[in-house]
């Protein structure tokens, strides 16, 4: 009867609630808050595991014509209701937000399977998600999700869109990773992926993997497809990306970057983030921030924070988290919070025209193209003033400093020749 434990997520995902713009068909901005949470019963065993980002699409008639309100879940709400349920009921998550909304998902299971039914109750009289509402009313839509029953004992995942509808509204979810019923109170490693990424991971991977050793003897001999691409692909440069992360309404990280992946595990692996299908997301604060970039099963995670140097307030790359999940049942992940890199002066941003390689731990490295960012003090969706990379700097030290040596050299020459001449002048004079 006590209330569940709800354990939110370190550090990443500090808070249950992260601010996340996405980027939606490269247009629309809108700003997101994810559900990241572990629920636990009396015993402190975890039953649940959720972790998503929802965008509501809802439908309503307003004073003069038909509306479509597109929301997140804001960042202030309740989870008053979730509960690992008992013997006769599963867990359930349970959402309060805004005035009279609520969002909750129950689960069931069979011998086999488990899944989610969502009853979201939405007041068409609060006004900030419905302005302008004709009628005021309290309209209940139900769902399940996800929309086929998940294997026991499997979290089920999902990167790309699943969309659910219902009635006038339509809930869109993305980043999805659940599992309810756990077994041991541990999320699974056998996952169940939605259909969409099922689809997406068995499509040769285009343009985002080039392999770098000749893949030997796996090739289906009868491929209808030419062969394309017969020899080793030149490594190519990754097309550089803009990115702007958002708190409420205002830009709070500005990025611009070409990112590739380089991760040498069994078999060595280069892959290119498509600014075309990267999604920017993350999260700000006064001394840390967080800017994630997604691509497809892909994430880098850049961690910055604030000290304090000498002088002034500085900031720098604090820490980098990589996640690819490879195949249906293979994530791998890398990360090194103890990284010391683009230090730069608070109320600047950080610019570095050359390549950059960062370690971030054994095997994983990322490589960083025209890179320039700002994840503090951002005014006016501007980049500041930028502190350059000292690679930059060398390009212009290297002729300095050798053009300052070379005339240091003819200096001295021309110093020992003149000395040299009065001597033997003295000399012949004393003569
Ligand atoms: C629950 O588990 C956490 C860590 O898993 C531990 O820190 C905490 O003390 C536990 N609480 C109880 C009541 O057992
Ligand atoms: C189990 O939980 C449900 C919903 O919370 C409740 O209606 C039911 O009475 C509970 N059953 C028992 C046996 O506690
Ligand atoms: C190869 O061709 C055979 C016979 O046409 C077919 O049964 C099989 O599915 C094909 N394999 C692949 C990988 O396309
Ligand atoms: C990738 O990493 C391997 C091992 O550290 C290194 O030999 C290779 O040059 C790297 N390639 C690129 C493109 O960074
Ligand atoms: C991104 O999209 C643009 C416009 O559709 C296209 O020109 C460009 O080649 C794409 N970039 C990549 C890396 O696919
Ligand atoms: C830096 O120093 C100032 C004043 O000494 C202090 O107010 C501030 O909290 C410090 N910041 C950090 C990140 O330590
Ligand atoms: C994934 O899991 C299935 C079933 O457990 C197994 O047969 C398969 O070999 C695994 N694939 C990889 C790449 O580990
Ligand atoms: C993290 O990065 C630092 C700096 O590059 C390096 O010294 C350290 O070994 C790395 N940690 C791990 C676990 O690889």
């Amino acid at each position: 009867m006590d209330p569940p434990r709800l354990r939110f997520r370190p550090p990443f995902f500090s808070g249950c609630l992260l601010l996340l713009p996405l980027l939606l068909n490269g247009l629309v901005v809108f700003q997101t808050y994810a559900v990241d949470l572990e629920v636990k019963d009396d015993a402190n065993m975890s039953c649940l595991f959720a972790k998503w980002m929802v965008k509501f699409s809802i439908s309503y008639e307003g004073t003069d014509e038909s509306k479509t309100s597109t929301f997140m879940l804001p960042e202030d709400l309740s989870y008053i209701g979730t509960s690992c349920g008992n013997a006769t009921s599963g867990p359930v998550l349970s959402i309060e937000f805004g005035d009279g909304n609520s969002w909750s998902i129950s689960f069931t299971k069979t011998k086999e399977t488990y899944q989610g039914a969502i009853t979201f109750v939405y007041n068409t009289g609060d006004l900030m998600f419905f302005p302008d509402a004709k009628r005021k009313e309290r309209i209940t839509v139900m769902a399940n999700f996800p929309a086929n029953p998940v294997p026991l004992n499997t979290a089920f995942s999902c990167d790309t869109e699943d969309t659910v509808k219902s009635g006038d509204v339509t809930q869109t979810f993305q980043s999805v990773t659940l599992q309810a019923f756990l077994q041991d109170g541990r999320l699974s490693s056998q996952k169940t992926l939605c259909d969409n990424d099922a689809t997406a991971s068995t499509v040769p991977a285009a343009s985002k993997s080039i392999p770098l050793a000749a893949t030997t003897g796996t090739s289906e001999s009868n491929a209808t497809e030419a062969p394309s691409s017969p020899t080793i692909q030149p490594e190519e440069k990754p097309a550089s990306g803009s990115y702007t992360v958002k708190s409420g309404p205002v830009t709070c990280i500005l990025a611009n970057m070409g990112l590739q992946l380089n991760v040498t595990q069994q078999t060595p692996m280069i892959s290119n983030f498509n600014p075309n299908n990267t999604v920017a997301s993350g999260n700000c604060g006064k001394t840390t921030a967080v800017l994630r970039l997604s691509d497809g099963n892909t994430k880098v995670d850049f961690l910055f924070a604030v000290k304090n140097s000498t002088s002034s307030e500085k900031f720098y790359l604090k820490g980098v988290d990589i996640t690819v999940a490879d195949s249906p049942n293979a994530t791998i992940s890398a990360s090194n919070h103890t990284l010391n890199n683009w230090e730069t002066t608070m109320g600047n941003s950080y610019l570095c025209r050359k390549e950059e390689s960062i370690l971030v731990s054994p095997g994983y490295k990322i490589n960083i193209f025209d890179l320039k960012i700002q994840p503090f003090e951002v005014e006016e969706g501007q980049f500041s003033a930028a502190g350059e990379c000292l690679q930059d700097d060398d390009t212009v030290l290297i002729p300095i400093v050798v053009g300052a040596a070379l005339a240091g050299l003819v200096v001295i020459i021309v110093t020992t020749y003149l000395i040299g001449r009065r001597k033997t002048y003295a000399g012949y004079q004393t003569l």
